[in-house]
């Protein structure tokens, strides 16, 4: 049996299990909080943006269909986009429950979602949404490093590595994002942020949105992460 909206395999799988949406500008910290997220809470970290990198890096054909709207700060097509992320839901570890960082990105992302959710019993529980001012994003994403193994990302005021160039977690060396650069942000930034305004408003219709003030430093966002996801992850049947 295959799903109605992909095709990918579902019906054997177990119910899955909690889902919660991290939404955020470019550079709003949403990677950052993922990582430690997913391991406080036992749930599988998908982020597309890591998928297309490593698609990219791999010279898969996903990832030399994504990497021309990657540089450019484009979104990728919803077509291999949502394929995709259908295939990344399908596996083993993502069935106990899911944070997912980047996608939906738009609201016809955001619908797929439900469909593919409600066909495994799920629905979006929480979808966090870490506001950040532009200027701030701008400052972030320029003075971003991220490991070449895992993605852990550093920055060269807010969170250095111990050892500079060298990633604390996995001692992978750090890089700079091609699409970090200054050109690069403006274009991201200019055509992503009124979609993103579109997905917040979604789960705002759907009373599973909350604004979570991503000035602060990073441990009290993380703690205020975590404020709002436990009562709303716990509370389901
Ligand atoms: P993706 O990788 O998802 O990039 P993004 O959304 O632009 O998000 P970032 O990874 O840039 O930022 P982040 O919010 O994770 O911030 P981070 O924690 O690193 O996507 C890349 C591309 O792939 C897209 O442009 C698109 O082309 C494509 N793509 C991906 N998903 C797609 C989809 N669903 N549909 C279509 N296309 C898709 O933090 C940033 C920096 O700030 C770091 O240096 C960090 O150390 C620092 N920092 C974090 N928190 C704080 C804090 N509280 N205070 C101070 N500094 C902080």
């Amino acid at each position: 049996m295959t799903s109605a909206i992909g095709r990918v395999p579902i019906g054997r799988n177990p119910p899955i299990g909690r889902v919660v949406v991290l939404l955020g500008a470019p550079g709003a910290g949403k990677g950052t909080q993922a990582q430690i997220l997913s391991e406080r809470l036992g749930l599988a970290h998908v982020a597309t943006g890591d998928l297309f990198r490593a698609a990219v890096r791999d010279e898969t054909p996903l990832g030399l269909a994504a990497k021309g709207y990657m540089d450019r700060g484009e979104l990728v097509p919803d077509g291999v986009t949502i394929e995709m992320l259908l295939e990344r839901l399908a596996k083993p570890d993502a069935q106990a429950g899911i944070l997912l960082d980047g996608f939906p990105r738009n609201t016809a992302q955001a619908e797929v979602l439900d469909k593919a959710l409600a066909e495994k019993g799920g629905q979006v529980d929480l979808a966090p949404y870490i506001e950040v001012p532009e200027a701030d994003l701008v400052a972030r994403l320029g003075g971003r490093w991220i490991c070449r193994a895992q993605g852990h990302p550093y920055h060269e005021l807010n969170k250095q590595p111990a050892q500079s160039g060298v990633c604390d977690v996995d001692g992978s060396d750090l890089y700079q994002r091609t699409d970090d650069q200054p050109a690069t942000v403006q274009a991201r930034l200019r055509q992503q942020l009124g979609a993103l305004d579109l997905v917040v408003d979604y789960y705002r219709k759907r009373a599973v949105l909350t604004v979570v003030d991503g000035r602060k430093d990073i441990g009290q966002v993380t703690v205020d992460l975590l404020a709002a996801i436990v009562p709303a992850i716990g509370s389901r049947g």
